[in-house]
Formats: C-alpha cells, sequence, structure tokens
C-alpha cells in the first residue's frame, strides 16, 4: 500500500516508517520538523516537509503520493505546554488531523491509524466495575490536560468518519514509549532524560518519591502494533501497553546499573495533576489485532542505553 505516515521524523513515526517500509510498503512522510529530525528520515520514504494546518499543501500530497492508508502519528505532545498553548495545540492536533480525515474522504484512503494515548485520555480514571487500574478500553476517559482532550477529541471525530463515510479507522492508545531516537531533551520520555543524563555523568531528577507507576512499552513493539492495525481488518480503539506496571525508582535503579551511573537522584515536588499511576490492559489488542509486546523492559533499556551511547555527540 502507499502509506502517508505523518510525523515520520519523530521518535515513534521513525520507527513505523522503517517497520512499513520492511514490510513491503512504499511510505510517504509529513512532517514539519518542529520536534522531528532530518537524521531520523528513512531514504527510502519520499519526504515533505508540510505543516498538518496547511491544507492546501496537504492536499498536493495526497495528490502526488496517491495515497491509500494513513498512519497519523504528528503531534503536538507536550502536556505542559498543552495548558500554556491550549489553542495552538489544539489546531495542531484537532485541526491538523481534521484536515488529514477530509482528505482521506475525498482522496478514496482506505484506512487510517490514530496514535492516541492511554496515559493522557485515561487520566486518572475510573472503570464502570469499579476497579482503576489497569485501563481497559471502557474505562471512561476523564483527560486532565489540553493534549488528552485533543486526542480524545480525535478518536471521536476518526469514528464518526468511520460511521458516516466508512473509512476503517483504528486509534491505538499508547503508553509509555520509550527506546532509540527519543528526545531526551523533552518534558516526558523518562527513559531518555534519565539515560542521557546519565551517560554525560550529570544529575538526575525524580519528582514525587518516585513510586509512580507507567506501563514501559518499547519503541518497536508500537511501531508493530501499527503494522496490524494497517493489515487486519479491525477498526475501533485499543490499547497497546505492556500492562506491567514499572515505578521510575526502578527504571532509574535499571538505568543506573546499565550505565554505570553512581550518583543518587534529587527527589523534587511532583508537578500539579501529574497522574499518579497508569497501566493498560492490552488483551483486546491481543485477541484482535494478534499484538502482544516482545521486548522486555530490562531488553529494551539495554538497548536504548547502547544507542544513546554511540550517539552522544548528536543528542
Ligand atoms: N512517546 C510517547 O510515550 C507517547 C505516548 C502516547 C502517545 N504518543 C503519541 O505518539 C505520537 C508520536 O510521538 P513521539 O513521542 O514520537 O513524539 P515526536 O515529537 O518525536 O513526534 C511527533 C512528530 O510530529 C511532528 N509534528 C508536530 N507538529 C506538526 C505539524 N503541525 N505538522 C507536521 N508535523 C508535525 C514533529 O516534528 C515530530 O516529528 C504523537 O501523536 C504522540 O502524541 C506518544
Amino acid at each position: 500500500m502507499k502509506v502517508l505516515v505523518t510525523g515520520g521524523a519523530g521518535f515513534i513515526g521513525s520507527h513505523v516508517v522503517d517497520l512499513l517500509l520492511q514490510a513491503g510498503h512504499s511510505v510517504a512522510v509529513v512532517d514539519n520538523l518542529h520536534t522531528g529530525k532530518r537524521r531520523n528520515l528513512n531514504p527510502q520514504a519520499a519526504f515533505h516537509q508540510v505543516d498538518l494546518r496547511d491544507l492546501a499543501r496537504l492536499d498536493a500530497v495526497f495528490e502526488q503520493e496517491g495515497i491509500q492508508a494513513i498512519l497519523h502519528q504528528a503531534a503536538l505532545a507536550n502536556v505542559r505546554e498543552s495548558m500554556q498553548d491550549p489553542v495552538t495545540y489544539t489546531e495542531v492536533n484537532v485541526i491538523g488531523t481534521l484536515n488529514l480525515l477530509e482528505l482521506a474522504r475525498q482522496h478514496g484512503v482506505q484506512k487510517i491509524v490514530f496514535a492516541s494515548t492511554g496515559g493522557a485520555v485515561y487520566g486518572e480514571g475510573h472503570t464502570d466495575q469499579g476497579s482503576r487500574l489497569p485501563f481497559t478500553e471502557a474505562s471512561w476517559p476523564q483527560p486532565r490536560d489540553n493534549y488528552g482532550a485533543n486526542k480524545l477529541s480525535c478518536e471521536y471525530h476518526l469514528d464518526l468518519y468511520q460511521a458516516n463515510y466508512g473509512i476503517p479507522c483504528v486509534s491505538l492508545r499508547y503508553p509509555n514509549v520509550y527506546g532509540p531516537r527519543q528526545d531526551d531533551k523533552g518534558e516526558a520520555g523518562v527513559v531518555a532524560i534519565f539515560a542521557g543524563a546519565m551517560l554525560r555523568n550529570e544529575p538526575t531528577r525524580i519528582t514525587g518519591d518516585g513510586a509512580q507507576m507507567r506501563d514501559f512499552t518499547y519503541v518497536e513493539d508500537i511501531a508493530r502494533a501499527n503494522l496490524l492495525a494497517l493489515e487486519k481488518e479491525v477498526t475501533g480503539i485499543f490499547n497497546v501497553g505492556t500492562g506491567v506496571p514499572t515505578d521510575i525508582n526502578t527504571i532509574h535503579r535499571v538505568l543506573a546499573e546499565l550505565t554505570g551511573y553512581t550518583l543518587e537522584p534529587a527527589y523534587v515536588p511532583r508537578p500539579v495533576g501529574e497522574v499518579y499511576a497508569t497501566y493498560l490492559d492490552s488483551s483486546k489488542a491481543q485477541q484482535e489485532l494478534g499484538w502482544e509486546p516482545r521486548v522486555s523492559l530490562r531488553e529494551g533499556l539495554r538497548r536504548t542505553v547502547e544507542w544513546m551511547r554511540a550517539h552522544l555527540d548528536e543528542l
């Protein structure tokens, strides 16, 4: 298929591009390089430096490339920034997604896969069974920031385009994704931030007591979920996480072992609104997509450290 990957110069998008090409698909990338990097671009994919908000230029890409499917990874994804600038976030994340949906309708696109988020969509949510964790797709969405509200809004837009225009759509709710090419200067991405600091022997900081739990899932597993969502005849919302909660102190300790880091972390107050614990039940993805994570946490952290060590000068 001719697949458009938005955000293909970014961390997750670039792994999605690599896997699609390996699987024999033809790929075009749209990215405005806001956080994406040229060095992440796979030379076998056609690259268009276009902003999601620029409908006319996006339309030209669809026309020129004959796009048949969209894997939509591009977004502004900084939770704190989304609270400071909700309008820009909504323009990029929601209007940008609507631009793609309109073009999908006009150009006869056969599949759309959307990068959603478990962490920000579920928030501190609850389930109708009363037990909160792990979150299932039936858990009540409770975004507590504009980024999460943007993502949930996009999921609804996908659903209504599917219902009204018959375009098969999948929303994948990602957990905390980590791996090679993640930005170690970002707001989130604790694995990259710790590993980068440790390899430079710089101090590290943990917010709160470090007992907060997250579902750390390796980026190649997330890329494979995208490929399966593209190729299988499935639609709807899927969690794609390991289901294993890991606390931040453990991440720090394992990365310290892998990098030979001996300094103690500084503990600083937790930011207001930070979710305390989130991890995802992905049995629906296992049953309907045939997806399950393959890379263990320790192996994934080892690969990430190895990659960061080799690329430290470029980061
Ligand atoms: N990293 C995670 O743990 C995580 C968790 C949940 C969801 N997600 C989602 O996964 C997707 C990829 O995230 P990532 O971690 O790879 O982040 P990233 O910042 O590396 O990738 C996002 C890409 O989108 C591009 N982009 C941003 N604004 C754009 C615009 N207006 N027009 C065109 N391109 C634009 C950026 O340049 C970048 O290449 C995002 O949609 C994000 O919300 C990520």
